[in-house]
């Protein structure tokens, strides 16, 4: 058994998160999490809401709410739907929480202590208009790299490019759009994260197995131009962690916070905190998982996120970490996503373009959403939401494949033997062959998940599936009934016994049918099939289970054109 430690992203507070966000990170962290648990490993599933800088206040302001009361009913909202699509976190914490706000200025103090903290006064960006300094994030302009025109300070979206404000072409302020901006003097702490380079470089090359998509975005930044920047991580805001080194005030910096991204990744290690605080805990269950010199050496740290949130991950947050002396446990795989684009476009949270989780739960259960989502995560490269694709899968491979496969078998098995696993008969060589089949796909299944290559394994998983419905079709229990009820038999209960192992199979992708299926079956063995030919057997003669209500439902076409039609346009 090994303990593996998983992070998802952490969403911003403002807003409801869309399809895309969900499977750029927290849904296939919840399928790797739910697979490693019933291969029966200790996992420690962590996800947080990132609640600090100007976007949240922003959005508060636009509610007409304090900022704390904000992020604590929006957090609220989060966690429901979280809930709802059944995101299996051991904790879902908060980044303003008391144990980040200690845990950031306590890593602020260690850098400073090893030299790593740089004060500087600093230029910043005043607009007159709107009467206070503009964070990054709320200037736009053209962005040097690639010539984006609506690059924000602090990233461009379109290359990925970590700027500073004062790079950007033709700035104007993204609140006001006023190009009335003024350049003020203000002390800033920098991060030195050049002196770390050589040995954030030296890290990555010692990461076996790295993604491209991961390794290629952290050396470019590592590489190219100037090599690393030091990167500023205060703000003069006043909703944020306030800047102190460990409990100590830090003279100058009264009135300043720590940037959103300097403490947001720290939340990975404090929402564990919060775990072990809400459980009633010691320290030391938390730490445990984060400090390698308290049990943390053995622990397999896997971390999940967009593309556009790789470069704080390889290079940012382990050099907060490296740079404290103490420790702390780094990632060991990064997992990272494309984008989901959504009817010939992009989703957008700000113009409300796209599915949202609100609505999704809306339309219809979790288990088809996630099973669209997962089986077309953008893996390798960008890819699409489409009503008609969306449709196509669900009714084929969860109606017409799974669904079916459950309908016909235990719907025959009722009106022929009762309700209980028929006894008699013997199976044969199309039993065997079935089993071989399936021993090879399960195997082939487990190690695409073991690789998180999600799509893979989603295509394993309708083939497995799809091998029932094909033995049913060729064994056709109907026809040889009428000749030999025992040679009926022995395939109804095999085939019975193929939907328990279907439910274990099946869990991480669609947990609610594989719950639906587990009570249909009368069964709680969830043991994963490590012996496919000997977890067959599971469910013995005279073992008795129910019919499932119908598992899956089709999705009309009047239906789908309805939805295509009601968000065509912009969310309220
Ligand atoms: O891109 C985002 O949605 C950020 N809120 C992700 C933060 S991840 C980490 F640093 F906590
Ligand atoms: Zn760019």
């Amino acid at each position: 058994m090994a303990r593996i430690l998983i992070t998802s992203a952490i969403p911003y507070i403002n807003g409801i998160k869309h399809l895309g966000n969900l499977v750029g990170s927290q849904l296939p962290a919840d399928l790797y999490a739910r697979y490693m648990r019933a291969r029966g490993h200790e996992v420690m599933f962590i996800c947080a809401t990132d609640e600090h800088g100007t976007p949240a206040e922003l959005a508060a302001a636009k509610a007409g709410k304090p900022v704390a009361e904000y992020c604590a009913e929006m957090h609220a909202v989060q966690k429901e739907l979280s809930d709802g699509f059944r995101l299996s976190f051991d904790k879902f914490g908060r980044s303003s929480s008391p144990q980040n706000r200690a845990l950031t200025q306590h890593f602020a103090g260690k850098l400073a202590e090893n030299g790593l903290i740089e004060e500087v006064t600093e230029k910043q960006v005043y607009s007159v208009a709107d009467g206070r300094f503009l964070p990054d994030r709320y200037i736009e302009g053209t962005c040097p790299n690639c010539g984006y025109d609506k690059a924000r300070g602090d990233q461009c979206e379109n290359c990925t490019k970590q700027l500073d404000p004062t790079d950007l072409i033709d700035p104007r302020s993204a609140i006001s759009g006023s190009t009335d901006l003024e350049v003020r003097e203000t002390k800033h702490l920098y991060l030195r994260q050049s002196a770390l380079r050589d040995r954030l470089d030296a890290w990555i090359d010692s990461q076996s197995g790295w993604p491209v998509l991961t390794t290629s975005i952290a050396k470019k930044w590592l590489h190219d131009g100037d090599g690393l920047q030091d990167r500023g991580i205060t703000r003069d805001l006043d909703w944020g962690v306030p800047v102190k080194k460990g409990d100590q005030d830090w003279p100058g910096m009264e009135g300043k916070v720590f940037y959103v991204w300097f403490d947001a990744p720290i939340e990975y290690i404090a929402a564990t905190k919060e775990w072990a605080d809400a459980e009633g805990l010691p320290d030391s269950a938390w730490r445990r998982w984060w400090r390698t010199d308290e049990g943390a050496g053995d622990v397999r740290y896997v971390q999940f996120m967009g593309k556009d949130n790789v470069p704080f991950h390889t290079l940012s947050f382990p050099a907060t970490l490296m740079g404290s002396g103490e420790p702390w446990k780094l990632v060991d795989y990064i997992k990272s996503f494309n984008y989901l684009n959504y009817d010939g476009g992009q989703f957008s949270t700000s113009q409300g373009r796209g599915v949202f989780m609100d609505q999704a739960l809306d339309i219809l259960p979790s288990d088809y959403w996630r099973w669209w989502l997962l089986s077309h995560a953008p893996e390798n490269s960008d890819s699409e939401f489409t009503w008609e694709n969306f449709q196509a899968s669900v009714n084929k491979d969860l109606a017409d494949v799974l669904g079916n496969f459950v309908s016909r078998v235990t719907k025959f098995c009722r009106s022929k033997f009762g309700e209980e696993v028929p006894a008699g008969g013997e199976t044969g060589p199309r039993e065997a062959a079935l089993i071989d089949d399936l021993a090879r796909r399960v195997a082939a299944y487990n190690a695409h998940m073991e690789a998180m290559e999600i799509r893979k394994a989603a295509q394993e998983l309708r083939a497995i599936w799809a091998a029932g419905n094909e033995y049913l079709q060729d064994a056709a229990p109907w026809a040889v009934f009428k000749e030999d009820p025992d040679a009926a038999a022995a395939i109804v209960r095999l085939s019975l016994n193929l939907i328990r192992l279907y439910a274990v199979l099946s869990e991480p992708f669609v947990p609610d049918a594989a719950a639906t299926l587990r009570q249909a079956m009368h069964t709680e063995d969830a043991g994963w099939p490590d012996d496919v030919a000997a977890a067959l057997p599971a469910l013995p003669p005279g073992h008795a289970f129910a019919v499932p209500d119908n598992l899956f439902r089709k999705i009309a076409d009047e239906e789908r054109e309805d939805w295509q039609a009601r968000f065509a346009g912009q969310r309220r």
